[in-house]
C-alpha cells in the first residue's frame, strides 16, 4: 500500500521515511521482547515448557499467554476527546490519561489467577496490542511470527536452557530485555 496506494503518493519523503521507521520500530522492539520475555517465563515454569514441547497444539494459546505476561508495551498515554465518568473517576476533555496495559493484563476481574503463567489460558484477549482505533496494525503479523518462530525453535532445539537472569531495559514504556544468555541443545 505504501508503494502503490493512491494516498501514499501524497506523502512527502519525510512522511514516507517516518512511516517506515514507525513500522520497523513498532514491529521490532515489541516482537523480540515477547520472544526473550516469553522464553524467560517458560524457563521459570519448566512444567509448562515441557507441556508445550510435548503438545504443539498449545502454541497458539501459549503465544497469547506470553503476550499477556510480557506486555511489551507497558502503557500508552492518550488525550481524552471528551469528558467521562469512569469507575467513579471524572476524566475531563483534554486530560492526559495513561493506559497501563500491564495492569489491565493482570485484572483479577477478567483473568483467573492472573499472576499465574498458564500456556493453555483461553480467556478474554489480552491488552498487549491496545484497543480502539489505534489497535496495533501489526497484531496478526506479530502473532503469526511468534507462532512460526516457536514451532521452528521447538523443532530444531529439543532443549533451550536459560543460563541466568536477564539484563533488563530500564524503561517504564517498553518491557524489554537487553540480554539473556541461553544454551541451545540440538
Ligand atoms: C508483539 C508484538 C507487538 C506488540 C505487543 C505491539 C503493541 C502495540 C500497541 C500497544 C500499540 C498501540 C495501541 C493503542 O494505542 O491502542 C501498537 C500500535 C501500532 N503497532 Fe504494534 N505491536 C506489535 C507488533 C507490531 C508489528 C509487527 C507492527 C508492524 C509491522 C506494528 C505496528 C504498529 C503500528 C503502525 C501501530 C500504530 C497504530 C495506530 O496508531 O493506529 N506492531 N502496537
Amino acid at each position: 500500500m505504501l508503494v502503490h496506494g493512491a494516498e501514499s503518493r501524497q506523502l512527502t519523503p519525510l512522511d514516507y521515511v517516518s512511516t517506515m521507521a514507525l513500522l520497523t520500530i513498532s514491529g521490532n522492539d515489541t516482537t523480540r521482547n515477547t520472544i526473550t520475555g516469553g522464553l524467560y517465563v517458560l524457563s521459570q515454569n519448566p512444567a509448562q515448557f515441557a507441556r508445550l514441547r510435548a503438545d504443539r497444539s498449545l502454541i497458539k494459546t501459549a503465544v497469547s499467554e506470553r503476550l499477556r505476561w510480557v506486555t511489551p508495551v507497558l502503557h500508552i498515554r492518550r488525550t481524552a476527546k471528551r469528558g467521562i465518568l469512569f469507575q467513579g473517576k471524572q476524566i475531563r476533555e483534554g486530560d492526559r490519561v495513561v493506559l497501563w496495559y500491564v495492569s489491565g493484563n493482570r485484572d483479577e476481574s477478567v483473568y483467573s489467577a492472573p499472576k499465574t503463567f498458564r500456556i493453555d489460558r483461553n480467556e478474554r484477549r489480552h491488552l498487549s496490542f491496545g484497543s480502539g482505533i489505534h489497535f496495533c496494525v501489526g497484531a496478526r503479523l506479530a502473532e503469526m511470527q511468534l507462532q512460526i518462530l516457536w514451532e521452528e525453535l521447538l523443532n530444531r532445539f529439543p532443549l533451550i536452557e536459560v543460563l541466568g537472569p536477564p539484563l533488563r531495559l530500564r524503561s517504564n514504556f517498553i518491557h524489554g530485555i537487553k540480554s539473556l544468555s541461553v544454551r541451545l541443545c540440538v
